[in-house]
Order: structure tokens, then C-alpha cells, then sequence
């Protein structure tokens, strides 16, 4: 299948090259889209002189730093105008090991998934160098979403996943407002209220060693309010459906009232 990954960057010079390197081998047959936010470093202009000697290697360069779920939405949108078949997120930095996208690859085409989620926290998912405290905001954001949004997949949050495009083009992207990482959750619930298949594969997530990560109070907070939000949407749901029911089954002289 016709397969695009997208690279998000932002102050990645270091990384870049290594991982536009690992991706070309491990998926010689994949394109690369890299999309920058104008990084100050001058990411953009390392990734416009990959592509110059690389047709597979495209960059879509950004007006200015917006967050990671504006980014990704505008290569959504990049790759299905182009007809690819399966569009791919992965991190910069090495903490998404490009030799696992053909497990993610492989799980979409034999599942018949329209999304599957590299994950973390599924048994043989692990995590190389993190510190405890990193581990355990991420532990306890994905039990938080699944309890609360009741999205039945254990790492909601991580950003290394394929998307089926048919069912990508069939989402709202103009609605998505989310800008930090809790935009992984929102398109997340997005598949799952289309009807979508989600299917996790264990990863290894090796925490980088090059640049900085770009976690922020703002990231947490807006993740906080957001899945918040959106899990009292789908209790309120719920309830609205089982009340539905009920009053159906009351009408056909079923259960008393
Ligand atoms: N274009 C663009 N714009 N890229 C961005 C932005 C932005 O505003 N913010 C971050 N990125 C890029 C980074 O350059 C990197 O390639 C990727 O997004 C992930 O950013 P990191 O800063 O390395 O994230 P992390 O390692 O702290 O977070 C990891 O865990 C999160 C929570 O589970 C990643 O796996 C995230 O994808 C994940 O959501
Ligand atoms: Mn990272």
C-alpha cells in the first residue's frame, strides 16, 4: 500500500538525519514528509536538502510553531491529497524506532485495522530511559482516558501509528482543535466514534538522546481539561442512549417505566 510517514519538527537538527536515515532503510518503499514549525535551528532547511536529493523525502514547511496536532493535520491533509493509502506519525527524536514501522504496517494490512497505535503499555510495549517521572504521567493520562472516555486501548497518547486512509478522509480534521500531544487522544476517539478498528502493537519507546523533548505545563494542562471534557461528553452519551432505550422498551409495554 502507497504509505506516507510524517516526521513533526520542531528544534530538531541534531535528530533529523538519523531518523530520515533509519526510516529510508527500514521502509525503502514509503515516502517521508517532514513538517516543520520554522524551527530557529534550521531543521527545515536540513530537511529541504534531504529532499533535494531524495525524491521520497518531501517537506511541508509551517508558518510558525502551532503544536504538534496543527502540524499533523496539515500533513493529513498533504498525504491524502495525494492518494496514499496508509499515512504514518512518528517522532523525530529516535524514540519511535523506524525498524518497528513494518509491525505497524503488518498489523494494518492482516488485521484489516484503520488504526493501529505502536504501544507502550500493551504486554511486550516497553520504555528505555525514562525517567520515573515521564513514565508515570503517561501511565496515569492513559488510565485516566480510558476510564474516563472509556476509549478501550491501553496508550492512547503515543504518537507512533498508521492510519487507514479511507477511514482518516472520513474525519472532521477541520473540527480537531487540539494543539498538544492530547490531539493522539482526540483522533484516537475520532476512529473509534467512525466505527474504525483500532488495533495496538507493542514498541519500544527509547527516550532520545539528542535535542529536548518538547513536553510543557501548557501540554499537560490543555490535555487535562481537554480529556475532561470530552469524557463527561461521552458519559452524557451514554446515558442519553441507555435512557433512549429505556423508553423505547417502556413504549413497547416491556420493562415498567
Ligand atoms: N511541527 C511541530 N510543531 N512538531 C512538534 C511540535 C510543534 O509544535 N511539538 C513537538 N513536535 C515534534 C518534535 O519535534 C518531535 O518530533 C515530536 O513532535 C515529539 O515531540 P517530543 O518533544 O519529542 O515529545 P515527547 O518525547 O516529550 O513525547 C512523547 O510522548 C508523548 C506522550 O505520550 C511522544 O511520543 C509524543 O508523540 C507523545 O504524544
Ligand atoms: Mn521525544
Amino acid at each position: 500500500m502507497k504509505t506516507l510517514v510524517i516526521i513533526p519538527t520542531y528544534q530538531e537538527r541534531e535528530a533529523l538525519p538519523m531518523i530520515l536515515e533509519r526510516t529510508r532503510a527500514a521502509v525503502p518503499d514509503a515516502d517521508v514528509l517532514v513538517a516543520d514549525d520554522a524551527s530557529p535551528d534550521g531543521t527545515g532547511a536540513i530537511a529541504d536538502a534531504w529532499a533535494a536529493q531524495d525524491e521520497q523525502v518531501h517537506v511541508l514547511h509551517r508558518a510558525g510553531k502551532e503544536g504538534l496536532g496543527r502540524a499533523y493535520v496539515a500533513g493529513f491533509r498533504w498525504g491524502l491529497e495525494r492518494g496514499y493509502e496508509v499515512i504514518v506519525e512518528m517522532d523525530a527524536d529516535g524514540s519511535h524506532q523506524p525498524e518497528q514501522l513494518p509491525d505497524l504496517l503488518a498489523a494494518l494490512e492482516s488485521d484489516q485495522a484503520d488504526l493501529v497505535l505502536g504501544s507502550r503499555w500493551v504486554p511486550g510495549g516497553r520504555v528505555v530511559n525514562w525517567p520515573r517521572s515521564r513514565e508515570l504521567l503517561s501511565r496515569g493520562g492513559n488510565t485516566y482516558t480510558r476510564v474516563a472516555m472509556g476509549l478501550p486501548v491501553r496508550d492512547a497518547t503515543g504518537g507512533f501509528r498508521a492510519f487507514r486512509s479511507s477511514c482518516l478522509a472520513r474525519l472532521p480534521l477541520g473540527e480537531v482543535m487540539s494543539h498538544g500531544y492530547c490531539f493522539q487522544v482526540d483522533m484516537t476517539q475520532r476512529v473509534r466514534d467512525a466505527g474504525g478498528r483500532i488495533v495496538e502493537v507493542p514498541i519500544t519507546f527509547v527516550e532520545r538522546t539528542v535535542g529536548e523533548s518538547k513536553m510543557s505545563r501548557a501540554i499537560v494542562t490543555e490535555a487535562l481539561w481537554r480529556v475532561t471534557v470530552w469524557g463527561a461528553r461521552y458519559r452524557a452519551g451514554q446515558v442519553a442512549a441507555l435512557a433512549g432505550s429505556a423508553g423505547r422498551r417502556a413504549r413497547r409495554g416491556g420493562v415498567p417505566g
